[in-house]
């Protein structure tokens, strides 16, 4: 199979994750026979220092004619101290987003067997932990209009908007997934306050019925940060808006014990983009020290959910596990002699091989 990837590295140590993500995709491909061809472009603080903006329209054109996105990480500690910075990375990133129409943000958070004991929490609590979050990516607050300050700047308000429809395309979405896994979503919503979250509960009641097999139940989101950290085996697929769902997933990366570990998928009209939940990191930026496991999932993900590469997929897991089980890692999963970024993307392509 012959594929396009493009690659953005992004900030912080986004290009040292990324360079590993494709040591495995090159390692998959020699392996199974495929080519994989990477075109590098800029998102980012990287971009806009070099052309200003976040997102130029070179690295939309290389996206779209792209069959998938390899994507390392945005920020930079420049701007987060500067509230008045009128360009900021992040744009760069919810412009990706929201011009390529991904509204389905997949974020799977399981644990590793032979990991527990790196979570804080309990190991009986951690044990067997497998689900999936699908976060709304293109709505909500994020993106609602109006948004800004008042004449005198002493007011500031952003507005929280969904329509029926943009709550029906990613319920599909996840009533899908839910279908392939243990029938079971979590609706997560503050249906109680606001009324988005009314719509969303009122649109997949009524959506629901089409899913006899399928097990709704509906959770205010106070209440489910609590049960993420109570019995976060309870859940299967949870299901929310943008904001809510960026909030839960970090809380949730936290159970497996590194977020440096977790992948994710962006998905919808057009190419997907395929990045790990963690940011841009920067004060471990060209150390070789970060975790690359987040990016290579992510690379697992892009050859099941892009490519339907599902056996090539199970290989890039099973290279993971092992080699965490057989002690290799990074310093946030192995505090004895921990392996650099580079050794440890080696280490994992060679089970790959
Ligand atoms: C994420 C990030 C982004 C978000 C930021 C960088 C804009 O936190 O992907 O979770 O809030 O969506
Ligand atoms: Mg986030």
């Amino acid at each position: 199979m012959k594929k396009h990837i493009a690659v953005l590295p992004g900030d912080g140590v986004g290009p040292e994750i990324v360079t590993q993500a494709r040591v495995i995709l090159d390692a998959v491909s020699a392996l199974f026979g495929h080519s994989f061809t990477y075109e590098e472009g800029l998102i980012g603080a990287a971009a806009i220092d070099e052309t200003g903006d976040p997102y130029p329209q070179s690295t939309h054109d290389l996206c779209k004619k792209s069959d998938a996105i390899l994507f390392g990480a945005i920020g930079d500690p420049r701007f987060d101290n500067d509230p008045s910075a009128k360009v900021r990375p992040e744009q760069g990133l919810l412009k990706m987003r929201k011009s390529l129409g991904l509204y389905a943000n997949v974020r799977p958070i399981h644990t590793f067997a032979s990991l527990l004991d790196a979570s804080p929490l309990k190991r009986e609590i951690v044990e067997g932990v497998d689900f999936v979050v699908v976060r709304e990516l293109t709505g909500g607050i994020y993106f609602g209009e109006p948004r800004g300050r008042s004449d005198n700047r002493t007011r500031a308000f952003d507005t929280s908007v969904y329509t029926k429809e943009e709550i029906l395309r990613v319920s599909r979405f996840a009533f899908e997934l839910a279908s392939k896994r243990r029938k079971k979503i979590t609706v997560v919503d503050k249906a109680n306050v606001l009324e988005t979250s009314r719509l969303w509960r009122e649109t997949i009641q009524e959506y629901a019925e089409q899913w006899k097999d399928i097990e709704v139940e509906y959770m205010f989101v106070d209440n489910a940060s609590m049960q993420i950290i109570r019995r976060p085996s309870a859940f299967d697929v949870l299901l929310t808006e943008n904001m809510f769902g960026d909030i839960l997933t970090d809380e949730a990366s936290v159970i497996t014990g590194s977020i440096g570990m977790l992948p994710s998928a962006s998905i919808g009209a057009d190419t997907a983009i395929y990045e790990p939940i963690h940011g841009s990191y920067p004060q471990a930026a060209g150390k070789n020290t970060a975790n690359p496991v987040g990016t290579i999932l992510s690379v697992a993900m892009m050859l099941e959910y892009s490519f339907g590469l599902h056996r090539e997929a199970a290989a890039v897991y099973r290279a993971v596990t092992r080699a965490i089980e057989d002690g290799h890692g990074t310093r946030d999963i192995r505090r004895d002699s921990p392996e650099s970024t580079t050794e440890f993307g080696a280490a994992i392509a060679r089970y790959i091989e």
